[in-house]
């Protein structure tokens, strides 16, 4: 599967997205090692901070299907930079994914790879 195909995966499920309260839709794409697509969006709630991230919805939808193996993950957002998971994604997707590529896209169309060894190093781990 190419970059753009993901890519695309991603752009679809950021459609989905419930950003109400911030307006601010993200959609993500997981390939798996069988070439799976798993896909994943925001979704808040009104406490605000019951909101999770769509980058950790597309890893526990795949974890709950079964998939324990992944190849790299694509990100979209309408932002004028790529943007990076968040904090709290980057634990989620280090401890199930590992070192994998993350492809973060905008709806502009600037693209930015980025690794999860970079983007967390030294991550918490027992
Ligand atoms: N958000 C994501 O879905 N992924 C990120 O990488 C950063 C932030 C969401 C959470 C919240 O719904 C909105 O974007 C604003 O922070």
């Amino acid at each position: 599967m190419s970059d753009s195909d993901l890519v695309a995966a991603a752009r679809k499920a950021r459609e989905f997205a419930h950003a109400g309260y911030s307006k601010f839709k993200v959609g993500a794409a997981l390939e798996t090692a069988g070439g799976a697509v798993i896909t994943g969006c925001n979704i808040e709630n009104a406490t605000y901070g019951l909101t999770i991230c769509a980058e950790r919805v597309a890893m526990f939808k795949a974890l709950s299907e079964g998939h324990r193996q992944f190849r790299r993950i694509a990100i979209v957002a309408d932002t004028d930079r790529p943007t990076p998971p968040c904090g709290a994604c980057r634990q989620i997707l280090w401890e199930f994914a590992g070192d994998v590529p993350v492809v973060s896209v905008t709806e502009g169309g600037s693209r930015k790879l980025y690794r999860m060894a970079d983007l967390l190093p030294e991550p918490f781990e027992f």
